[in-house]
């Protein structure tokens, strides 16, 4: 394979640095599962809901790393049955085999592997996609607008896509850090000891250095050498805030359909001001979410997935056929840890975000079962004794949708 010198800088780093490190023995003890490409993801946020996954689908993994969304997505589809295909593509062959080791220790065979740039992608003939996952990958391209547009050249016209690009406010301090670093640790230096010298650095950083006063740039301790080259070694590194988001997405023929999760996302989760929560609430998506992202100040990531479809693909709970799916969560547990009158607690990279439930969620989260529409869970309330009024049920069920899916635990689906 031959690639421009700018994408061999980047194929050389993870030849050498698979990312993130993955050991494929750990596929017999857990699934990874994560944002974005999650199957009950895709369906709420770019098929209304109504995915009929009896069907084939095609979903293209654009710049797979060690497999993380295409092991997820994959078993997912095998889950559900699907005759579907994922088309893993990525220009490291040394993170293509990890891919395909966790995809062997699973007994995964609806993965096809191709080592190669997703910047070829309109002259691949690989035919077109009803999802395209792109996670962390965008943003170290010299042209990333041209790798927005090679994903769109091969995405289906009702089809969406799903990424992950570095948040701007949110990684104060690393840029600094990065130029510095390219004068202690040229690329012309091995890479051991670049990072020997980023590690030095980092060290002895002064108490007043941004990196040092941003507490939730945990990667480099969390993530190893790996890691730690990803954050501050990077040959190619930007980072996005959303309304160039929203312009990216743009120029590819793309509309934003949602950013993940969605509570960070509303300024009036950290304004408790009313007039200011109300009049930032009232904006449009994208307006709303710049100015949360500017409010929040800390979102390191940005998660949004978008289609070019003309039509609203997002589930919404209006539709009480609609039928609520908790994801990764017990609803038994979750309901009994619901102490009443308590809150529901999260912490927002440092921002303690809480919100109230009404009072009837313990008894709606019980019965949530992935198969009830809010239409039945009112019928199986009733038949727990006092139902309340139509009405009322709703008000507060939207209530606890709102809230749970802010925070990602919660979405919609509709039988197909
Ligand atoms: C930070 S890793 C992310 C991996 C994976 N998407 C994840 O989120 O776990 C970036 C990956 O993109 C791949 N990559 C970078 N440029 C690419 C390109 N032009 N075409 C295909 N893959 C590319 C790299 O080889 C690397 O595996």
């Amino acid at each position: 394979m031959t690639v421009p010198s700018s994408l061999e800088n980047l194929r050389v780093q993870y030849e050498a640095l698979p990312y993130p490190p993955r050991d494929p023995r750990e596929e017999q003890v857990r699934l990874i599962t994560g944002t974005p490409s999650h199957i009950l993801e895709i369906n709420h946020y770019l098929f209304a809901g109504r995915l009929n996954l009896n069907r084939p689908f095609r979903a293209l993994i654009a710049g797979g790393g060690t497999g993380d969304a295409c092991i997820m997505l994959a078993q997912q589809l095998v889950d559900r049955r699907c005759p579907a295909e994922v088309v893993y593509l990525d220009l490291s062959s040394a993170s293509r085999k990890v891919c395909e080791a966790r995809a062997k220790a699973r007994g995964l065979r609806n993965i096809n592997f191709i080592t190669g740039s997703l910047l070829d992608l309109p002259a691949m003939n690989i035919g077109t996609f009803d999802y395209i996952d792109c996670t962390g990958v965008l943003h170290h391209l010299p042209d990333p607008t041209a790798g927005m547009q090679a994903l769109a050249s091969v995405l289906e016209p009702e089809g969406g896509i799903g990424v992950m690009l570095y948040g701007q406010y949110g990684r104060t301090g690393v840029y600094p850090l990065q130029e510095m670093l390219r004068t202690l640790a040229p690329p012309s230096m091995a890479i051991e000891d670049r990072i020997a010298m980023a590690k030095r650095l980092i060290r002895f950083l002064p108490t007043t250095n941004l990196f040092r006063r941003n507490p939730y740039l945990n990667d480099h301790v969390t993530g190893g050498d790996a890691g730690l080259y990803d954050l501050l070694l990077h040959s190619c590194d930007r980072a996005y805030t959303v309304p160039e988001i929203g312009k990216l997405a743009g120029d590819a023929g793309l509309r934003v359909v949602a950013f993940l999760e969605p509570v960070r996302y509303e300024p009036s989760t950290y304004m408790s001001d009313p007039v200011i929560a109300r009049q930032a609430s009232s904006l449009p998506l994208l307006e709303r979410a710049a100015f949360a992202e500017r409010l929040a100040g800390n979102l390191r990531t940005h998660v949004f997935y978008a289609t070019r479809a003309g039509y609203d693909t997002v589930a919404r709970p209006e539709d009480t056929q609609a039928i609520p799916v908790l994801r990764e969560m017990d609803p038994h547990k979750l309901a009994a840890g619901l102490q009443p009158g308590q809150p529901l607690i999260a912490n927002l990279d440092g921002f303690p975000w809480r919100a109230q439930l009404p009072p009837l969620a313990p008894r709606i989260i019980s019965l949530i079962d992935g198969r009830r529409s809010v239409a039945e869970l009112y019928t199986a309330l009733g038949a727990q004794g006092g139902l309340p009024q139509w009405e009322d049920f709703y008000a507060q069920f939207e209530d606890l949708y709102v809230k749970l899916n802010g925070v990602n635990h919660l979405l919609l689906r509709f039988r197909t």
